[in-house]
């Protein structure tokens, strides 16, 4: 694929569907919604609203991050502060899928279409991919941002129109997308992250106590797994809990597990065969700096039969 090619061919097709409007793009910090934001930037300059929800589910400074580079990109990024509308929704939900609708219908439903009415935008710029597409019609898992391809239409639902174009790329292709745009390394090397974000990397209720460890395991792990060259590494916390020793008494603590693997394109997976030392190495700083966290493991299983993700 000449991909110089499919920038000026999406680029003019953005240009048509919005016409002389203005488009709105909500970044994720992810290499897809990156792509799409940068794209409509060329596309269409200024009439590109870029925003980033903050919903209290990304990694941390995650928000302060991404303004920073796309500033350098010239490229301007609204914040839009609504941890605590997404906290309301998850109170009391368990099931995944129940988590995963949730945050769909706070993020469409109320916080983006409070945006789109101030800003009296018409237009979606989504960074959805194809093994999105796939993965929710097949209906292994419903991720957050297909909307379309299971009924619901967003112009007759929200009142405005979305427009997808890396729905036919996988994500090795969207990383060439973004490569041949000039995207910092930072952003087209970046490990896929789940559209739930946080709350799809802990078992049953989200809370944001969760959230705190999660988040703390996640700098931990991100950092020691960084040079691993694996396609994706991450904690989970889950919901049961174990009985630990910590200054001589019994305590009954958390446990996380570390996924670390191997993939093209995220359809199968193999585990790291990460050194022990390590995995040594991790645990130890996770069960030192979250105290909260009393055992950590590691995860062997291939996808299929689990996913990558655990929720
Ligand atoms: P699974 O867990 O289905 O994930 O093997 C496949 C790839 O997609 C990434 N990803 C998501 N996974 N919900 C998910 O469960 C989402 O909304 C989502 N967005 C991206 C996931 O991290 C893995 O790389």
């Amino acid at each position: 694929m000449d991909w110089e090619k499919f920038i000026d061919k999406k680029t003019k097709e953005i240009k048509e569907i919005v016409s002389s409007g203005k488009a709105i793009s909500v970044l994720s910090g992810g290499v897809d919604s990156s792509t799409v934001t940068i794209l409509g930037h060329r596309a269409l300059g200024n009439r590109l609203k870029t925003i980033f929800i903050n919903n209290g589910l990304m990694r941390e400074n995650e928000a302060e991050n991404i303004v920073k580079t796309f500033k350098k990109l010239g490229i301007k990024v609204e914040v839009i502060d609504a941890k605590d509308k997404f906290f309301k929704a998850l109170k009391g939900k368990a099931d995944p899928e129940e988590k995963r609708e949730a945050i769909t219908k706070t993020f469409y439903g109320d916080v983006f279409k409070n945006v789109l009415k101030k800003s009296k935008v018409k237009f979606l710029l989504q960074g959805t991919i194809l093994t999105d597409i796939e993965e929710t019609v097949a209906g292994i898992k419903r991720q957050h941002n297909v909307l379309a391809q299971i009924g619901i239409s967003p112009e007759k639902e929200y009142g405005y129109q979305v427009t997808e174009p890396l729905k036919e790329l996988r994500k090795a292709e969207v990383r060439k997308v973004a490569r041949t745009l000039g995207t910092p390394k930072s952003i087209t090397e970046r490990m896929p992250f789940p559209g739930p974000a946080l709350a799809a990397r802990i078992i049953g209720e989200v809370t944001p106590e969760k959230i705190y460890i999660i988040k703390k395991a996640t700098v931990i792990v991100e950092k020691e797994l960084k040079n691993s060259e694996a396609f994706q590494y991450f904690p989970v916390l889950m919901d049961d809990k174990a009985t630990g020793i910590r200054n001589s008494k019994r305590e009954f603590g958390n446990i996380i597990i570390i996924r670390c693997v191997e993939s093209l394109d995220a359809r199968v997976a193999t585990p790291k065969r990460l050194p022990w030392k390590i995995l040594e190495k991790i645990t130890k700083k996770i069960t030192t700096e979250i105290p909260e966290v009393t055992r950590v493991c590691y995860d062997l299983t291939p996808k299929p039969p689990a996913t990558i993700e655990y929720v």
